[in-house]
């Protein structure tokens, strides 16, 4: 941060540069405001990688038991704690919990980077660690993408002696794509020691039986912290719970910055309840592969480039940023939410989260009319 970020000749500013430039978080479009803005009654969100078989019964019922104790001050999060260090088989103070695993990513923005320490990552990286990284306002560096995956060795050369944060996403979010256990272990031997890499796994149970993917709990380095959510598999997006693992030094930091009483009870007691209930993860694995089988092949078939995905979505490649946006909103009118990719800074791409099977075939027969008018034009 330098001086001119937070004074201008004459005085102080109110709100500091790197602030001022930032642009507001837009999450996806609701249902209610397509529903409201087109008239259309069934419509098919496909546009936030959510579980579209809803929340695990266990999960409701949990939260509904915390109903008549909200008057109570949460554990900080200690008894989720204690559930995930038993089932990964680690100590507790190895793990914390958080908001949602951007609440982590948040609390590890505060808590380790300093004004003149850099972050760097891919470019078209997960919005969410984007927003956060910027509003710390420190330099912010990235390497293109290759092939739509992470390029590990480009991010590794450049690292520098400024480098303090990389973040990784893997399965990556809007591309889908993995980097295997083999790139990973060759990226890591650049590191530097006082680096922290953020391995942000909020697809990790969708990548988890591919033998390529390095499912990071196989590594105990110092200076990687992992981090995963409840919001994708486990159907619990709304109420806001993630967690995340590293040593118990970087831990032991991140507990002294996090909001003494985040997670909220209900987000702990859901967290807890939905990794009981491997009935519906069974069921919502099944359907994501059906899906992402089905979107694969059927978009493929009608022409478009949909690049390969492990997680729950699929990112299509269309031929300019005016196709993306067209075809963003015909789909729109006809009550079909996905997610265009600009914001991202892939104004040529859109993202389709896997859905219901009828809303994927929806999805589908929608683009196929789209496609077709368009070719009639
Ligand atoms: C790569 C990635 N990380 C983190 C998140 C945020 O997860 P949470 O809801 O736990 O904050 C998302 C959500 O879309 C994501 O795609």
């Amino acid at each position: 941060m330098a001086d001119a970020d937070c004074y201008k000749p004459g005085g102080m500013r109110l709100v500091p540069s790197y602030i001022e430039s930032l642009a507001p978080y837009q999450a996806g479009l609701t249902v209610e405001e397509i529903q409201l803005r087109f008239g259309i009654q069934d419509v098919a969100k496909l546009g936030s990688n959510e579980n579209p078989l809803g929340t695990s019964p266990f999960a409701v019922e949990a939260v509904k038991s915390q109903l008549n104790r909200l008057h109570l001050y949460p554990d900080g999060g200690l008894a989720l704690r204690k559930v995930l260090a038993r089932m990964f088989n680690l100590k507790v103070e190895n793990v914390i919990t958080g908001s949602g695993s951007e609440g982590i990513m948040a609390n590890i923005i505060r808590t380790f980077l300093c004004s003149e320490d850099e972050v760097l990552t891919t470019e078209s990286a997960f919005i969410g660690f984007q927003v956060l990284a910027k509003s710390r306002g420190v330099n912010y560096r990235t390497v293109p993408l290759k092939d739509w995956r992470y390029d590990l060795d480009a991010i590794a050369a450049a690292i520098n002696d400024r480098t303090k944060i990389i973040y990784l996403a893997n399965p990556n979010n809007p591309t889908g794509t993995i980097f295997t256990r083999q790139e990973f272990n060759e990226f890591y031997r650049h590191v530097p020691e006082r680096a922290l890499i953020i391995l942000d796994e909020a697809y990790f149970e969708y990548a988890k039986d591919n033998p390529l993917y390095p499912d990071s709990m196989h590594y105990r380095f110092d200076n990687v912290i992992t981090l995963r959510t409840f919001s994708k598999i486990y159907g619990l997006a709304g109420i806001r719970i993630g967690y995340g693992f590293a040593h118990e030094q970087l831990i032991g930091n991140l507990l002294k910055v996090k909001l003494p009483f985040e997670p909220s009870a209900l987000a702990q007691a859901a967290g807890i309840a939905a990794l009981t209930d491997k009935e519906f993860l069974h069921r919502s694995l099944e359907l994501n592969a059906r899906g992402l089988r089905f979107l694969t092949e059927s978009l493929t078939k009608l022409g478009l480039e949909v690049v390969p995905s492990e997680a729950n979505f699929v990112m299509v490649v269309l031929p300019s940023a005016g196709e993306a946006d067209r075809i963003w909103h015909e789909l729109l009118q006809q009550g079909i939410i996905i997610r265009p990719l600009k914001a991202f800074g892939l104004p040529n791409c859109v993202r389709i989260s896997t859905g219901t099977d009828q809303d994927n075939h929806r999805c589908v027969e929608a683009l196929e009319k789209c496609l077709a008018a368009q070719a009639r034009s």
